[in-house]
């Protein structure tokens, strides 16, 4: 079986005290299958009970949805790379769609945050992709790659990014890219940062937009898919635990 990751952006949803219920539900469903790995982005008031609950589960770690640039400081609301990982985070979300189109973070801002959460030892999951109108009008590709540019300016690039390509359009409509489209994509990024590293470093590259119990097994078997983030259908620790069980051929 070829590894896969699955990972679970929980968006401003399950509080501490539903995340520990949440967790002994999900994990009830046995351990996670050898050569899968699952990560869990909780909202950030629940970022320390995820990550002690997943604490000692082979391959399960916790991570923010997103940090500030700034270690520390007078910056109200925020969160910072060492206060994440304070919180036993070890990843973290960089530039998600709703980051980038509801709180209108910038590409230079989400370069600065890659920096932060490499600086801090937490692992990045940049989050690319399309709106609807710029996948009409053919600029997939140059939109993703100004994004990939953006995030990786002032990087040697040879440091762990992994990337999530998630279509705007297909996030939470219920419209998911086909597999296809969405190899086609991946493709395209594995060869752009290829180009970029001097170092080869193996990047695992998600799929995210709609993706469901009924769609997982058909997008997987796309080889170029490490994995999937999944919004809404992470939301439901038993449907969740049967999705990080999908069979794929
Ligand atoms: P969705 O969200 O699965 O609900 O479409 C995916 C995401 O935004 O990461």
């Amino acid at each position: 079986m070829r590894p896969l990751v699955f990972a679970a952006n929980w968006k401003m949803h399950i509080g501490p005290p539903e995340a520990r219920e949440y967790l002994r539900a999900f994990f009830a469903a046995g351990e996670i299958p050898h050569e899968r790995a699952v990560w869990f982005f909780p909202p950030a008031v629940s970022l320390e009970a995820v990550a002690q609950n997943v604490a000692g589960h082979r391959n399960v770690v916790a991570g923010a949805q997103d940090i500030y640039w700034e270690a520390k400081g007078a910056f109200t609301g925020a969160i910072s790379a060492p206060l994440a990982a304070q919180a036993g985070g070890r990843m973290t979300l960089i530039g998600h769609s709703e980051r980038r189109h509801v709180f209108g973070e910038t590409d230079e801002q989400t370069g600065k945050k890659l920096a932060a959460a490499l600086a801090a030892n937490l692992q990045p999951v940049l989050c690319v992709g399309e709106t609807l109108a710029q996948r009409e009008a053919g600029e997939t590709m140059a939109v993703v790659t100004r994004q990939l540019m953006a995030a990786f300016a002032g990087h040697s690039g040879n440091r762990h990014v992994n990337i999530a390509y998630e279509p705007v359009w297909a996030i939470g409509t219920g419209r998911n890219a086909t597999p296809k489209d969405a190899a086609e994509v991946h493709r395209a990024i594995r060869g752009w940062l290829k180009g970029m590293l001097r170092t080869v470093v193996p990047f695992v590259i998600l799929y995210g937009g709609s993706v469901n119990l009924k769609n997982a097994a058909e997008l997987l078997a796309e080889p170029e898919l490490d994995g999937v983030l999944v919004g809404g259908a992470s939301l439901d620790p038993r449907g969740w635990a049967q999705l990080v069980r999908t069979a794929v051929t």
